[in-house]
């Protein structure tokens, strides 16, 4: 168990996430692109970061994760493995870099390894990448699953309304979850379907399953960092808990500094030499 006052200093890997599974202990995870927020992440003791393609729309402004490069993801994946010693680091494989093939794929994700020092990455699909899954697997790179709402098809889905909540694709999702796990992946998310289906698909597997907008009934949630900290405000969804206002907060103290210095009150006798 972690708490800001009792950390604990020792990594996680996939195999810690399994043992949480079995001991039921909720394992948590946030995202993070940079060094400065990777290192309070790491102090503040979470279990696993991801550094996830939601930096095209986060960082880089984008209006989807689609435009986001491989070399994109290894700069905030490596800024991101410098700062964070605890945590285990999970990067997302960007949308392009893994579909083609498997070969492609495995190459992609031999990148994130080798050139940002993560220790898993994230592939979005059940089915369609299950030989691309296999493959890098193979290699010895640990790969988490996600279904459900998956961001890389927003334009095959045409809308970010909940997933699965039909028979036909619960019971696919369902199928999807069990073939990622017998492909070897030690761990799955599931993003914005019913809670219910996510608490059915957690107990029938063995693998940890983490929520995003998938109720309380899975083995651990993952939120985007800048949206539970109130810097993004445009996104509300109802799975979002604001934990901060931090937009507000900067903003204060940008107009602050921007009257002391108009006012020459900064910098004052004891700022200079
Ligand atoms: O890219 C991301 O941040 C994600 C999470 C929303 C799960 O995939």
């Amino acid at each position: 168990m972690s708490s800001a006052n009792t950390v604990n200093k020792s990594k996680v890997t996939t195999h810690v996430l399994q043992e949480m599974k079995f001991k039921g202990e909720k394992i948590a995870m946030l995202t993070a692109y940079d060094y400065s927020f990777a290192k309070i992440l790491d102090t503040s003791g979470i279990d696993v970061i991801l550094v996830g393609d939601s930096a095209s729309n986060v960082m880089a402004g984008f209006d989807s994760t689609l435009p986001i490069t491989l070399n994109d993801m290894i700069y905030h994946a490596s800024s991101v493995v410098r700062a964070a010693t605890r945590p285990l680091i999970v990067v997302d494989l960007p949308f392009g870099t893994y579909q083609g093939n498997s070969k492609e794929a495995l190459s992609s994700a031999i990148r994130i390894m080798k050139e940002a020092g993560a220790n898993a990455v994230k592939i979005e699909g059940g089915r369609e990448v299950l030989e691309s899954v296999k493959r890098i697997i193979s290699a010895g790179i640990p790969v988490m699953g996600h279904l459900g709402l998956t961001p890389q098809s927003i334009h095959k889905f045409g809308t970010y309304v909940v997933r699965a909540k039909d028979k036909v694709e619960a019971d696919r999702l369902r199928e999807d979850a069990e073939l990622l796990q017998e492909a070897g992946c030690f761990s799955i998310i599931l993003e914005k379907i019913p809670a219910k289906l996510a608490g059915e698909v957690t107990n029938s597997l063995r693998i940890p399953v983490i929520g995003i907008g998938a109720g309380g009934l899975v083995d651990g949630q993952v939120l985007v960092l800048h949206d539970m900290l109130g810097i993004t405000q445009d996104f509300s969804p109802r799975f979002l808990r604001r934990y901060h206002n931090l937009k507000e907060e900067i903003m204060g103290s940008v107009q602050a500094y921007i009257d002391d210095v108009k006012s020459k009150d900064f910098p004052n006798e004891r700022e200079q030499y």
